[in-house]
């Protein structure tokens, strides 16, 4: 079935959703069966694989040292709203998905999913509630960021890129491209100076990881802010910045990452039944608000 919907005026997705779908094509699911493959070619219809090509096209270009700073300055003050974790699930799924509604699901679907799919495991509970909350972040799509400031891969920025991050080629119109304190491998930064010390490009991440940081424990926040950076734990692009503990950390960013990608049920996760539950795991962890 394909697509029939229409995209926003200058939004290359037709949805953000089309990032994670794209994917499952360049990570699929070992485990998935022929029917599941087929049903994802019908899904993948050109128009979709261009709309996500010109969307890293922005992202790669825009995506500059100094956005990234001024992002900062714009976002962590958090002063654009104060509320509770379930407003914020309610505001975040007024994100309307253009798409097909057979294929798409809406946000709070995919965070319990991807949260129903790690309890199943037997997991602790903060891995739980990681999973639950790991995409809040995109609520910056509704306070007007465009798609290539919110979802994608995420890279660091002031060093030299990777060739292993998808569309490598579209750096070359990034500005930083040609700074030469931004493209040496290390860049700005020490070999081994660890994460913390760099600066990845902006998005849903590292937004709700500062959002959430003084609550949660260190496992749980490096899954939050590191989920989307495939080059590294997917690809170990980039061992030459990490440090001792992020190796550790790294372990349960990969643990992460199939949950988030391979957590399609077939049928939708029960909301109302849940919401007890994730009420109780929410108050043990999170303060009553949070500010956005
Ligand atoms: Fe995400
Ligand atoms: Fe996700």
């Amino acid at each position: 079935m394909k697509s029939t919907s229409k995209k926003k005026e200058n939004t290359p997705m037709y949805d953000v959703d089309d990032w994670e779908n794209d994917l499952l094509s360049r990570y699929p699911d070992p485990e998935e069966t022929s029917k599941q493959k087929e049903e994802f070619r019908n899904y993948v219809d050109s128009d979709r694989v261009d709309g996500v090509r010109e969307f890293y096209r922005l992202n790669h270009q825009f995506q500059t040292y100094d956005f990234v700073c001024e992002k900062e300055r714009e976002f962590l003050k958090f002063d654009k709203r104060e509320m509770s974790l379930w407003d914020a699930v309610a505001f975040l799924n007024t994100l309307v998905d253009d798409s097909d509604p057979d294929i798409e699901l809406d946000q709070l679907q995919h965070l319990l999913q991807t949260s129903e799919a790690i309890r199943a495991d037997g997991h602790p509970d903060w891995f739980v509630l990681t999973g639950f909350i790991h995409d809040m972040g995109k609520v910056l799509c509704l306070f007007g960021e465009p798609q290539w400031a919110v979802v994608g891969d995420t890279f660091p920025v002031g060093c030299a890129y990777s060739d292993k991050i998808v569309y490598p080629e579209f750096f070359k119109d990034n500005p930083d491209y040609s700074d030469e304190r931004f493209q040496t491998k290390s860049g700005i930064y020490e070999a081994h100076c660890g994460l913390d010390q760099v600066k990845m490009s902006w998005g849903h991440d590292e937004y709700l990881y500062q959002i959430v940081k003084d609550h949660l424990p260190d496992p749980a926040l490096y899954m939050i802010r590191y989920h989307s950076f495939y080059a590294q734990h997917r690809e170990a692009a980039y061992d030459h910045l990490m440090n001792k503990k992020d190796h550790e950390m790294f372990e349960w960013v990969k643990k992460f990452n199939p949950y988030d990608l391979y957590s399609k049920a077939p049928t939708p996760p029960d909301a109302k039944a849940l919401k007890p539950y994730y009420e109780d795991l929410v108050a043990k962890y999170l303060p009553d608000t949070l500010k956005f």
